[in-house]
């Protein structure tokens, strides 16, 4: 190989693990949507809609537009999230959390700047 080549397969490479470790380039907005926590929840004030609009048994999902008006630290949320704390004695309606731990330090920090 020429050296050329291979300090091109060397910037391909280190391009890949940009890439595949970008948690970096992830932010509260843009993991909201890939968890799909805009299925239930709109927070209008960041132009985030409910994308499903079918009846929801039970309580429904509030937008989060305010949510953290009482100034919740952003752990709890984290929590709540990850059903270790519970909200009015229930726990999240949706799932535990399965992300990353740095995805869900991202968003718990956002929802708890969401004032
Ligand atoms: C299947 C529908 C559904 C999905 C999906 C969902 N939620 Fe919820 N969420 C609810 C409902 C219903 C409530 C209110 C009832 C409850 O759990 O106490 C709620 C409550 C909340 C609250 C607390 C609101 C408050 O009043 O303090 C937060 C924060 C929250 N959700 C964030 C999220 C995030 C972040 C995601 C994505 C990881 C998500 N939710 C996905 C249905 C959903």
């Amino acid at each position: 190989m020429k050296a050329w080549n291979r300090l091109l397969a060397g910037a391909a490479v280190l391009g890949m693990t940009v890439l595949m470790t970008g948690t970096s380039f992830a932010n509260g907005p843009s993991l909201f949507k890939a968890n799909h926590c805009n299925m239930c929840h709109s927070v209008s004030a960041a132009g985030i809609e409910r994308t499903s609009h079918g009846h929801f048994p039970g309580k429904q999902p509030p937008d989060l537009s305010h949510v953290n008006r009482a100034g919740k630290a952003s752990s709890w949320y984290a929590g709540f999230l990850q059903h270790k704390v519970k909200l009015d004695g229930r726990p999240h309606r949706r799932g535990p959390w399965t992300g990353s731990q740095s995805d869900l330090n991202t968003l718990a920090n956002w929802l708890a700047g969401l004032k």
